[in-house]
């Protein structure tokens, strides 16, 4: 699997044919560099409808042929400012947290997320592609001690993690998650972005070889890795 991170929490996941868009923030994202290739994806999941997260979604669906997949709320809402519901799955009812859904030979689950949102709950997504390779994207979220379920329930290979402290985990919570969800890698994201979250990787080094054996991928804005 490909996956790229343009900054804060967008990443693309491509493997089998399948490009996948997380939380498309790319315009107002300082850190987002060249996109050209991302405007069409197969699908777009969107982990909550806070404007760094949502991002690009509307205009990437009415440009294209994506489909989007996000909690039944955000797309109901999505409906009714006229997003075309053939573009949001299920019949434009989407998912909610717990659930289980395919998209082709993919399986995506949904995992609970705290934090706040404008439709609906926030969430995070366990993406399995049809290798069984997992990645977990945490979306917006604080700490909480059922990461261990989810390693109880997944084999995670790559955990998406927040690591920017104000508005999700800091970087030693993030750590703790990583001790939590038994992940193989971990990418950080949410931070460098805007001034109020941490602005570099140095402590988050310091606290996951402290409390994990979680491997850090610390990619650059913008730049790929071929995992799995
Ligand atoms: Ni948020
Ligand atoms: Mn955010």
């Amino acid at each position: 699997m490909k996956i790229t991170w343009f900054g804060h929490s967008a990443f693309a996941l491509e493997a089998f044919n399948t490009k996948i868009l997380i939380d498309p923030f790319f315009t107002g994202n300082p850190l987002c560099g060249d996109i050209k290739n991302y405007l069409n994806p197969d699908l777009i999941l969107v982990t909550h409808d806070h404007g760094d997260h949502i991002g690009d979604t509307v205009e990437i669906l009415k440009n294209g042929k994506s489909q989007v997949l996000a909690i039944a709320d955000i797309c109901y809402h999505l409906t009714a400012t006229g997003v075309n519901s053939n573009q949001i799955m299920f019949g434009g009812n989407g998912m909610n947290i717990g659930g289980t859904v395919r998209f082709g030979d993919f399986s995506i689950t949904m995992t609970n997320a705290i934090h706040s949102s404008i439709h609906g709950t926030p969430a995070g997504f366990i993406i399995k592609d049809p290798s069984g390779f997992t990645v977990y994207h945490a979306g917006d979220t604080a700490l909480f001690s059922d990461m261990a379920l989810l390693a109880e329930r997944f084999n995670i290979d790559v955990a998406l993690l927040p690591i920017g402290g104000h508005f999700t985990m800091d970087a030693l919570d993030a750590a703790k998650a990583c001790y939590y969800l038994e992940a193989k890698k971990v990418i950080p994201m949410h931070y460098k972005t805007f001034p109020v979250l941490c602005q570099n990787t140095d402590e988050f080094k310091t606290f996951i070889a402290e409390f994990s054996k979680t491997e850090l991928i610390d990619l650059n804005p913008n730049e790929s890795i071929e995992l799995g």
